[in-house]
């Protein structure tokens, strides 16, 4: 089961963290990864992690914010089977803390870098008859979070835009899911505690792991095995939703 053998899948931000890992669990199951990495030497680490493994990869030096980067990009691969959207970055503050510049660069990335990679993909995929789309939104598409303004207004885009697309290319057979992760322990949350906690690490880290019920954060492998389920063939049945990885988080926190 879950076998990816022959397809070719694209995963954006694969340099690091969850991008990293459904990379390299799509490329265990048989997949041709290709990397859309805006940090090349972090591609190539998993390319070469990948192919030590005995899987395949390649890398590409690509910002997906830019339109005509990723056009020249998917055109250069010619056929796209699965697109994980995974690049993202963060953001930290409340409306009035989030300047017209932080809500812009958060725009550029998560949603319209997400647009332009689905722009790209949907062309390939209604010439090859389907395709399958798993876009990375996040709790703050679903709950109400402090201080994430702008990353919940993108990763809320990201929940809509999943619908939108599934529904509009029903008809040329290509799914289009997503997946809602809390808190999963990667350099994005690593950064991120280093940045805006600074002496307070250990004590953070704690703290953020008790926020999800299960008392821990998500390994990034846990992300991706559910991605490698909602991009697998066993799940042909499934387009249009939303699921929440997030131990508990959106429906045990009370
Ligand atoms: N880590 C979490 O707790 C968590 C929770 C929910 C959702 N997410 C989402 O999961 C995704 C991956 O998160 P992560 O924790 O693995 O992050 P990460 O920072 O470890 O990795 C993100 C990768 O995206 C790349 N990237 C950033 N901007 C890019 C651009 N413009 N073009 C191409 N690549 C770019 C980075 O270089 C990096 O390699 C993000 O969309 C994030 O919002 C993360």
């Amino acid at each position: 089961m879950f076998e990816l053998n022959g397809k070719v899948a694209v995963v954006t931000g694969a340099g690091s963290g969850i991008g990293r890992a459904i990379a390299q669990v799509f490329a265990r199951q048989g997949a041709q990864v290709h990397i859309l990495e805006l940090h090349p030497d972090a591609a190539l680490e998993t390319v070469a992690q990948i192919e030590d493994a005995g899987g395949t990869a390649q890398s590409h030096a690509c910002d997906v914010s830019h339109q005509e980067q990723v056009k020249e990009v998917f055109q250069a691969i010619g056929k796209v089977d699965i697109l994980v959207n995974n690049a993202g970055i963060a953001h930290v503050g409340s409306l009035e803390n989030t300047s017209e510049q932080d809500l812009d660069r958060i725009y550029q990335v998560n949603v319209k870098g997400a647009y332009n990679c689905l722009l790209a993909a949907v062309g390939l995929m209604k010439e090859q008859g389907g395709g399958v789309i798993l876009n990375m939104a996040s709790i703050a598409a679903h709950v109400g979070l402090v201080d994430r303004f702008a990353y919940s207004m993108s990763k809320g885009a990201m929940a809509a835009m999943t619908l939108s697309v599934a529904k509009d290319y029903l008809p040329f057979n290509i799914r289009c899911n997503s997946v809602s992760p809390a808190r999963v322990h990667t350099p994005f949350v690593d950064g991120f505690i280093a940045k805006n906690y600074q002496g307070q690490e250990a004590e953070m880290f704690e703290k953020l792991s008790k926020t999800q019920p299960i008392g821990r954060m998500a390994k990034p492998e846990e992300v991706a095995a559910l991605a490698l389920y909602l991009c697998s063939e066993e799940a042909g049945f499934i387009t249009g939703c939303d699921y929440p990885i997030d131990g508990g988080f959106i429906k045990l926190n009370s």
